[in-house]
């Protein structure tokens, strides 16, 4: 027999539960993590130490402190899966490492496994050590990489590195060396990381899809970290409210700190609001500051600043475009007239230089680039590269002291579209192609 929800809920609980949870909620005291598991590590090369760290989550899944020794090694031959957690400290300051053998990971992710750690539970911590030299995830990357065919866009079947969910929580000196691909997925709310260092920096082939963060969620910082990667340092997808990217070092194959991208599947409705990046140098990278929507997305993205940006020989250091698209993936028919709609974006206080002699990255496998694709007279002395999809979609641009210079030393130059005067009045410069002209 189906009962309503509420009557449901009225059998299992008595009338005062609610009051009572809702006290206990405000007013009592965090349970103390009393219990603790110390991580057997078999400390070699050979033995999957994986089955010895899901005991260790599944003992200590409450009010915990599980604890990775320094010095410690744990081979994660099989994912672990860590969902049902709740007030517990992840201590890692021993290292983990993925196995080496691509063909025996991808088929543990065609049957079925996507992400190699998934950590969900309410005030689940992360807390690797200070020095620099332990608390590592070594997932062994760079061979998959070098393992792309060329003009291809990564081997099939790689990894993610970890979905970790979760509420009222910190992730300190989280570290992770060349993920296969996506290396943190982050949603919640509530949630300080700082002093992450994800490395994917290649030696090789293009390191695709290695974002560094993506967020989803309310309330959630990400500052002094350093993030080397091939794809988004940060990408924030919708839901998301009130989130900091701040005092950050990123570079090298970066596509930068990005909203987006939005509205691929036309019956999401994206909501995002309150995005603020800040005091960010960005290296050697294809992006900074990017927002990413597709033609036929609906929703809004508003009240977002970029302050503060340093850049070092990137190729578009300002990108807006609402007519995304993605080298490997194709849609079906979408209403060309909706869009994602902006409104309240400033960039304020960017400074350094274009990538005029070698723009681009490692990313591009068709012709013409992604990257480059519906830009056909670029001069990549462009400090700002502002697509909107119609002459409403975009409302409310402010940018103000931009001094960003192309390696030419020309002056900078800019191409926009449809960022119109009337609803753009403090944007600082006429909305058209040619010389950037404050
Ligand atoms: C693990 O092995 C490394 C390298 O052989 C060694 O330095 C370390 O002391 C060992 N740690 C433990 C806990 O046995
Ligand atoms: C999750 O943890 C709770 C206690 O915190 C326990 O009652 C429940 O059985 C656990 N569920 C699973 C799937 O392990
Ligand atoms: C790698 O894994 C595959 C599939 O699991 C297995 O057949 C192969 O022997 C492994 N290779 C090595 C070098 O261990
Ligand atoms: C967007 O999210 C906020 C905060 O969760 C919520 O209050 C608001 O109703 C949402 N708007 C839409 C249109 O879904
Ligand atoms: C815009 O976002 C900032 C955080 O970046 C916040 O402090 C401010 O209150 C927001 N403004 C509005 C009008 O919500
Ligand atoms: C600029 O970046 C490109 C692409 O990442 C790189 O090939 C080039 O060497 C860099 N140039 C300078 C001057 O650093
Ligand atoms: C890769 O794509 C480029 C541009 O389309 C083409 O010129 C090149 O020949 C391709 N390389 C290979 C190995 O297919
Ligand atoms: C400005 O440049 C863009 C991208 O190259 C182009 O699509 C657009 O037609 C240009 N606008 C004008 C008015 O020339
Ligand atoms: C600019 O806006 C107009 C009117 O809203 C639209 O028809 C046109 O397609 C837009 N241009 C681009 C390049 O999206």
């Amino acid at each position: 027999m189906l009962a309503p929800k509420n009557a449901l809920l009225t059998l299992l609980l008595p009338s005062s539960f609610f009051s009572l949870a809702l006290c206990s909620r405000a007013d009592s005291p965090i349970p103390a993590r009393t219990h603790h598991c110390i991580v057997r590590s078999s400390n070699s090369t050979t033995t999957d130490d994986s089955p010895a760290v899901s005991q260790a989550f599944a003992r200590c899944a409450t009010d915990s402190i599980i604890i990775f020794p320094e010095g410690a090694n744990y081979n994660i031959f099989h994912p672990i899966q860590a969902t049902n957690l709740s007030n517990v400290e992840i201590r890692m300051h021993g290292n983990l490492h993925l196995p080496q053998n691509i063909t025996a990971v991808q088929s543990i992710v065609q049957s079925g496994t996507s992400s190699w750690f998934e950590i969900s539970g309410p005030r689940v911590d992360w807390t690797g050590p200070p020095s620099p030299n332990n608390g590592w995830i070594n997932s062994y990357g760079q061979a998959w990489w070098d393992a792309n065919p060329p003009n291809a866009t990564g081997l099939p079947n790689r990894p993610h590195l970890i979905s970790y969910t979760t509420s009222h929580a910190s992730i300190k000196y989280f570290r992770s060396r060349n993920p296969i691909a996506h290396n943190m997925r982050l949603h919640g709310d509530d949630i300080t990381v700082t002093h992450a260092i994800v490395d994917a920096y290649s030696t090789g082939g293009f390191p695709f899809n290695t974002d560094g963060f993506d967020v989803g969620g309310t309330n959630i910082r990400i500052t002094d970290s350093v993030m080397y990667n091939g794809d988004d340092a940060i990408a924030i997808g919708s839901d998301s409210h009130d989130i900091v990217f701040a005092r950050n070092t990123i570079g090298y194959q970066s596509h930068g700190m990005s909203i987006g991208s939005l509205g691929k599947d036309p019956s999401d409705f994206a909501n995002i609001t309150n995005l603020r990046f800040e005091d960010v140098t960005v290296i050697d990278a294809l992006y900074a500051a990017r927002f990413k929507s597709w033609t036929g997305g609906q929703g809004l993205v508003k009240n977002v600043t970029w302050k503060n940006i340093r850049v070092y020989n990137v190729t578009f250091p300002i990108f807006v475009t609402q007519s995304y698209w993605d080298q490997d993936s194709s849609r079906g028919d979408v209403d060309e007239t909706s869009s994602v709609m902006m409104e309240d974006f400033t960039w304020s206080g960017f400074s350094g230089s274009i990538n005029t002699y070698q723009p681009g990255d490692g990313s591009c496998a068709s012709d013409p680039c992604w990257y480059n694709s519906g830009l056909p007279d670029l001069e990549h002395t462009e400090a700002i590269v502002m697509e909107c999809n119609s002459k409403q979609s975009c409302k409310n641009f402010v940018m103000e002291n931009i001094a960003l210079y192309p390696q030419s030393v020309e002056p900078a130059r800019v191409v926009c579209i449809n960022a119109t005067a009337e609803l753009n009045p403090g944007l600082g410069f006429d909305c058209r192609n040619g010389t950037y002209t404050p």
